[in-house]
């Protein structure tokens, strides 16, 4: 069965005190949307559309740059969770299948029980997610008859006994894409809010021979974000729930609560990961690798074997290739480090291709950018670059070759050569006793006249 999703990101979410709409404040170094869209990813929707409206363009540039097949629908007014679903109804016009309705603010739904919704769709024509409330507030109440769903009421709208029901509307639904927007068509606004309301679907299915049903999630999958303060305990779930997720997958995690990560962090069985690590977006970690302490790290690759810190920056572009070993204070940005190449100390390595079994002396530079252009840097298999060695880019030092300490190379460096580019050494005999000398006497005059 095709699925699409239809993801909620329309409202304005006033209560950030932002200017940045709500669904593009992060958790996990992704827009809070992309959380959604990630649990939904499970179903292998062939088809993904976000209704916007306030920030609409910057949430649609947002989402295309996250997935360029994301499709975009437009509710200019906000007149209710069922008007903004029904505002994807054109662009999935000729979409044959099930259609999932998600929301923006609404970030840790997931994937499992997506996937029983699915299930229950099978016996049930609209599936509704609901959850027991410990405190059931202003959340919408399930009218269950049986193990049918009779209908949903809005708290505003409810009885004295319906408003004892605990089991509630997560919002979250599903079915036939054909069945829900005729369903949809008929909600309408004659309500305590004046609003066309999603869950009135429900009720319409019933009244139709329909048959509707609710799965169950706990309440947890169901927090959505309204304020700063929820974001920040957003922030804590999540990284709460990463963490407990790679030590299940077999990573270890030394002190599990100062590791930091992203939403799209993957670390393969085995590796290591040393206390006070942080993971931007885009990381990969094979198995068996290992990050030391104090290392900030971002779309970055590092392979089996290698290692990385204390104290290592990986950005963008950084690969290391298996074994490479990368010490403290070596940042790597758009670079490939070879197999088993060294460059343990106090380095840049920017825009460059180091070949295998290279060394790469302490306090190496790239000089990578001559204030306009960015030039690369090509080191080649099994070079010795010396200790303080300034690489003027763009430069190449050959295969096996060698760079004195102290070097600033500017010119290319042919295979197996030495490059030696600094001031010659000159001894003078005995002048720096004749210094100390006259330095000191110098200093007993000024003494004897109180100066
Ligand atoms: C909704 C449900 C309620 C459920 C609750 C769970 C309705 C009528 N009620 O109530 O049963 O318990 O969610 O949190 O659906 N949105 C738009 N366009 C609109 C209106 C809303 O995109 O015109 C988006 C909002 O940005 C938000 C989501 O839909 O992300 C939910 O809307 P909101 O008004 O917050 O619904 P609730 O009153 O919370
Ligand atoms: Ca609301």
């Amino acid at each position: 069965m095709a699925t699409a999703l239809i993801l909620l990101a329309a409202g304005q979410g006033s209560r950030m005190n932002s200017d940045l709409p709500k669904v593009l404040h992060q958790i996990g170094n992704a827009p809070l949307f992309a959380h959604g869209l990630n649990a939904g990813a499970a179903l292998c929707p062939e088809r993904t559309v976000v209704v916007v409206g306030h920030g609409g363009e910057q949430v649609a540039a947002a989402a295309r740059a996250m997935d360029d097949t994301i499709e975009i629908a437009t509710q200019t007014e906000q007149l209710g969770t069922a008007h903004a679903v029904l505002q994807a109804k054109e662009a999935l016009k000729d979409f044959e299948g099930d259609v999932f309705v998600l929301y923006g603010d609404t970030p840790f739904i997931s994937a499992q029980t997506l996937e029983n919704m699915q299930s229950a769709r099978a016996t049930h024509d609209v599936v509704v997610l609901g959850f027991e409330a410990a405190d059931a507030g202003r959340y919408g109440r399930l009218v269950m008859q049986g193990d049918k769903l009779a209908r949903i009421v809005e708290f505003k709208d409810a009885t004295e006994e319906e408003r004892a029901i605990t089991l509630c509307n997560s919002g979250v639904l599903c079915g036939d894409a054909k069945t829900l927007f005729g369903l949809l068509s008929q909600v309408g606004n004659d309500n305590a809010s004046g609003e066309y309301y999603l869950p009135d679907v429900v009720e319409i299915a019933w009244k139709t021979g329909l048959t509707a049903t609710s799965v169950a999630c706990d309440e947890s999958e169901t927090l959505g974000v309204n304020t700063r303060a929820e974001l920040a305990r957003a922030e804590g779930l999540f990284q709460a729930a990463k963490r407990a997720e790679m030590l299940e997958n077999g990573v270890t995690l030394v002190a599990p609560e100062t590791v930091f990560f992203s939403l799209d962090t993957y670390i393969g069985r085995d590796a290591v990961i040393d206390p006070n690590v942080v993971f931007g977006p885009n990381v990969t970690i094979e198995s068996g690798a290992r990050i030391k302490s104090f290392s900030h790290l971002e779309g970055c690759h590092v392979s089996t074997g290698a290692d990385a810190g204390p104290f290592a920056r990986l950005r963008p572009g950084a690969e290391l290739a298996n074994n490479a070993h990368v010490g403290n204070f070596v940042e790597v940005k758009n670079a490939q480090i070879g197999e088993g190449t060294k460059v343990g100390h106090l380095t840049y390595i920017g825009d460059a291709d180091i070949g295998d079994g290279a060394n790469i002396g302490a306090g190496t530079i790239t000089c990578n950018y001559d204030g306009v252009f960015k030039h690369r840097t090509t080191v080649g298999r099994d070079a010795f670059i010396g200790s303080n060695t300034m690489l003027v880019a763009p430069v190449t030092v050959g295969t096996e070759a060698m760079t004195a300490s102290g070097s600033v190379i500017t010119k290319d460096v042919p295979d197996g050569a030495l490059a030696l580019a600094r001031a010659k050494q000159e001894n003078k005999p005995m002048l720096a006793v004749k210094l100390f000398l006259k330095l000191r006497a110098l200093k007993a005059k000024k003494a004897e006249k109180g100066q």
